[in-house]
């Protein structure tokens, strides 16, 4: 197993920074200069390098694109106060990233390749972290199969990447969400817990349906019963229900989400009663009804936290209250911004300097 493996870096010579409107940034459609490349072969990973972003060639038999052999994480760099920037979370990512590829039947990566793979290529385009209120440089990094064979059996070699896009806000408004009781994410013993392609690509022709009914994003719920909240689209699901910071619990059905924890220990650090444990559509449902459910956002590194307005729950919509000033969404949202920026203290040392 390598400690540090040489990382050769080939700059670009036609940046696109120039094409980079901090004003205009839409969610994954801009990539940066740079992206970090490693190959696995013969039981290691190497020829580490640097190289301008940019299209590659694969072999069309790969597992990746037959049998979904394919892991990813999302994470974020950020713009700090005094101009430098960093990191959130890194090494969150970096065992989720291990712990899906463990349940994909892939290699896992040593932490010193990601974490200098990763500060190399953040350093090279620093320039591209934009530095307006809500956005940041959104880091793809991800792993996928590269044998040029179709028989059933995991890969035996493997290429990771890092590339990063700036980017603004996921949703620029507060979504309409409905309940999900048809269709399944993910089931107790399968890989929802993993960030694989295969649970994206497969949620899509719900999530589908529901924008064709006017939501932006589905409730799933539990693939037994269909009674439990698992995730919101692609974000973990929070409520604030008569004060109390409620969530479901994690499973193997259900991601570990690095901004779910974060606004957990926040909520504690707040003083707020944190529970996390089932939560039904009927307890959300009846919440509401009542006027004891005061909030409910989603939570992810893409979307950071999204307000839910609307609840729609067999055949009809519920709106929420709107959250006022002072409403727990705002002040854990805002929080969170101030530690990312260098403008809070980092009291749980989150964050990593580049
Ligand atoms: C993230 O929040 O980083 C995610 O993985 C969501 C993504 C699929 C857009």
């Amino acid at each position: 197993m390598i400690d540090i493996l040489p990382i050769h870096t080939q700059r670009t010579t036609a940046s696109r920074l120039a094409t980079l409107d901090a004003d205009h940034l839409e969610f994954g459609k801009l990539f940066s200069d740079h992206m970090f490349v490693v190959d696995y072969r013969d039981g290691e990973w190497q020829d580490a390098q640097i190289v301008p972003y940019g299209d590659m060639t694969v072999s069309p038999a790969n597992s990746a694109l037959h049998y979904g052999q394919a892991i990813f994480e999302g994470m974020k760099a950020y713009h700090q106060t005094d101009g430098g920037v960093a990191l959130f979370r890194p090494l969150d990512n970096w065992a989720r990233l291990n712990s899906s590829a463990e349940r994909m039947c892939m290699p896992t990566i040593p932490e010193e390749l990601f974490m200098q793979g990763l500060s190399e290529l953040i350093r090279l385009d620093a320039a591209w972290v934009p530095d307006a209120p809500g956005c940041a440089l959104y880091i793809r990094p991800f792993m996928f199969a590269t044998d040029g064979f179709i028989g059933v059996r995991p890969s035996d070699s493997y290429r990771f990447i890092i590339f990063t896009c700036p980017v603004g806000l996921y949703f620029n408004k507060p979504l309409r969400v409905r309940f999900e009781q048809k269709y399944v994410r993910s089931a107790e013993g399968g890989a929802g817990y993993a960030k694989n392609a295969g649970n994206y690509g497969a949620a899509m022709y719900p999530t589908k349906l529901a924008q064709l009914e006017g939501y932006n994003q589905l409730i799933w719920t539990d693939a037994s019963e269909h009674r439990f909240v698992e995730e919101s689209g692609t974000m973990n699901a929070i409520f604030v229900i008569d004060g109390r910071v409620v969530t479901p619990a994690l499973s193997t059905s259900i991601l570990d989400g690095v901004t779910r924890r974060s606004v957990l220990q926040l909520a504690r650090d707040m003083g707020m009663v944190v529970e996390e444990r089932k939560v039904s559509s009927v307890e959300v449902m009846d919440a509401l009804a009542a006027g004891r459910l005061e909030e409910a956002f989603g939570a992810g590194t893409a979307a950071t936290i999204a307000p839910i307005a609307t609840i729609g729950y067999e055949g009809q919509d519920y709106d929420l209250p709107v959250p006022g000033p002072n409403a727990f969404s705002k002040r854990v949202a805002a929080a969170l911004e101030a530690i990312r920026n260098g403008q809070a203290a980092d009291s749980h040392g989150w964050m990593v300097r580049v």
